[in-house]
């Protein structure tokens, strides 16, 4: 026998051998080894579920300092979703998304896009405010992307849209900048997300406004088509 068919016959060996292995697995009704579920830790809940979930959280350190979960606000027919970081001491206070100046300018951007906040859903990745607002850490990040995950599935917005550096690098898992991820769409789990910047960075850097409303019209045209 030549060293290929010796080598053909190995691999119809193994083929043969998995082969027997799932059927017999079928047949004790291990279905799913087959066609494994990916599903998300809360796929079970719905929305009021996952919001009382988060409302008693102490997955990681940030609950010792909070004062209020803030979970999201707005529509859950919502076919745009805002994504921001984590809430500031204006929203820990409140217990709402964007609440605060960088909010306030998100509403009026929600405004000139010719919606009400109530007509859009708003949301962190982080739901506690990290102490003095330093940045979230790794670990929480990843107790808390969970909820957003559900929060995503039952609400199946048409287009996400990530504020800021975090948000679009927490979201598609990349750590390029905000200023090469915005002012296109990416494919997060089958939803369009674009990224543009923070509305906190439009306050120190007015200048970036002109394109955040570049971005802001490439989502109302996928809104509207
Ligand atoms: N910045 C954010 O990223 N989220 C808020 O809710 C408020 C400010
Ligand atoms: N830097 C940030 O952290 N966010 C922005 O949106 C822009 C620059």
């Amino acid at each position: 026998m030549s060293d290929q068919n010796e080598a053909v016959n190995g691999y119809l060996q193994i083929v043969a051998t998995v082969r027997e292995y799932v059927e017999e697995q079928i047949q004790l009704g291990f279905a799913e080894l087959i066609e494994p579920e990916e599903e998300s830790e809360f796929a079970q809940l719905d929305i009021e579920q996952v919001r009382d979930e988060a409302m008693g959280c102490e997955r990681c350190e940030l609950h010792q300092g909070r004062n209020t979960v803030v979970f999201g606000v707005g529509s859950e027919e919502a076919d745009l979703m805002f994504v921001g970081e984590a809430p500031g001491a204006e929203e820990d206070a409140q217990g709402v998304p964007f609440v605060g100046r960088a909010g306030q300018l998100l509403t009026r951007i929600i405004e000139a896009m010719e919606m009400k906040r109530e007509d859009v859903y708003i949301a962190n990745v982080i739901k506690c405010r990290p102490p003095g607002n330093r940045n979230p850490k790794p670990i929480e990040i990843e107790s808390c992307e969970p909820f957003l995950l559900r929060q995503i599935e039952l609400i199946k917005p048409k287009v996400i849209c990530a504020l800021g550096t975090f948000a679009a690098q927490t979201l598609l898992g990349t750590k390029q900048s905000i200023s090469s991820l915005r002012g296109r769409f990416h494919d997060y789990h089958g939803c369009k997300l674009m990224a543009t910047y923070h509305p906190a960075y439009l306050l120190r850097n007015p200048n970036g406004k002109r394109d955040v409303w570049e971005d802001m019209q490439k989502v109302m045209a996928e809104l509207n088509s």
